[in-house]
């Protein structure tokens, strides 16, 4: 399976700070936004990766991640020109994405939980269909609501509806097999122009392809997308990070631990890094 970052958008919804720096490059705590969806990725065995972005934040992604052989991995970049929703990300992939299945997961999303590495890495063994991932929030008319029938199976999906059937929506992590940039390409434009993921995952619905699986209460998945999300996204990451001495979407610490790069090359970024965050990639190796 190939995956897929998307890192566009103009996240106008967080001006001014996003004026100068693009969303994904922001911090969250000790590290940018966009380590955390790549970890996860990572952790689910994904390692041929593309990242779109506007022209403007490309080298930003480059600068920071470059081809991604330091980290045992093969990222490349596309840019996408204009803001047209998410689904457009898998037509602008599909020469990327070849004869393989995809995850698309967008760049600001964040998730935690103990059973999320075993959860991707079974999803990442997806054959035909698609694979979506549901949490429950307080605020659903935000995002694409969950409608499930008496016997729980999903019956409905929802962009952003003013009278939320369920409180479960629809997370920024998708998995598809090879057809989903063929429908994205016969999706039309919503009313707020843009080609949503949300119709794509309706049509793997009404074909009797769409499988969701459910992040329970043990999990998070924060959001970025305003002041307050994006304060609150940092202060979780620190208290656990602090609590615990661990590090979480820590890219270079999952690319060893996965057996991507080795002690050499751990290293060798971790001597580039002259903070604590180097010194936690040092002592990995002195934990063994
Ligand atoms: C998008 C999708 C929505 C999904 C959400 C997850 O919302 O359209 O279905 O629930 O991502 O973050 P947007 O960020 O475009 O408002």
């Amino acid at each position: 399976m190939k995956g897929i970052i998307l890192a566009g958008g103009k996240a106008t919804r967080l001006y001014p700070i996003t004026k100068g720096v693009c969303k994904q490059m922001l911090p969250i705590y000790d590290k940018p936004m966009i380590y955390y969806p790549l970890s996860v990725l990572m952790l689910a065995g994904i390692r041929e990766i593309l990242i779109i972005s506007n022209p403007k934040d490309m080298t930003r992604f480059k600068d920071v991640l470059g081809d991604g052989s330091n980290l045992g991995l093969k990222i490349s970049y596309a840019v996408q020109k204009e803001p047209k929703g998410i689904a457009q990300s898998l037509i602008i992939g599909e020469k990327f994405i070849e004869d393989d299945n995809v995850c698309l997961a967008l760049g600001d999303n964040i998730f935690y939980g103990d059973q999320l590495v075993a959860l991707v890495q079974d999803a990442a063994k997806l054959k035909e269909g698609a694979l979506i991932l549901g949490y429950t929030v307080k605020d659903p008319q935000r995002y694409g609501v969950i409608g499930f029938d008496k016997d729980s199976h999903v019956v409905s999906l929802e962009e952003k509806p003013k009278k939320p059937k369920s409180n479960w929506v629809t997370c920024g992590m998708y998995f598809y097999d090879n057809s989903a940039p063929k429908i994205a390409r016969k999706l039309k434009a919503s009313s707020r122009g843009e080609l949503e993921i949300n119709d794509l995952n309706k049509e793997y619905l009404r074909r009797g392809m769409l499988k969701v699986k459910l992040l329970g209460r043990g999990h998070a998945w924060l959001d970025t997308g305003t002041y307050e999300s994006l304060i609150d996204a940092s202060v979780f990451i620190k208290t656990i990070e602090d609590r615990q001495g661990l590090k979480i979407g820590c890219i270079e610490e999952v690319a060893y631990r996965m057996g991507y790069i080795n002690k050499t090359q751990l290293l060798k970024l971790a001597s580039k890094i002259p903070t604590s965050y180097g010194e936690y990639l040092k002592d990995l190796l002195k934990d063994e």
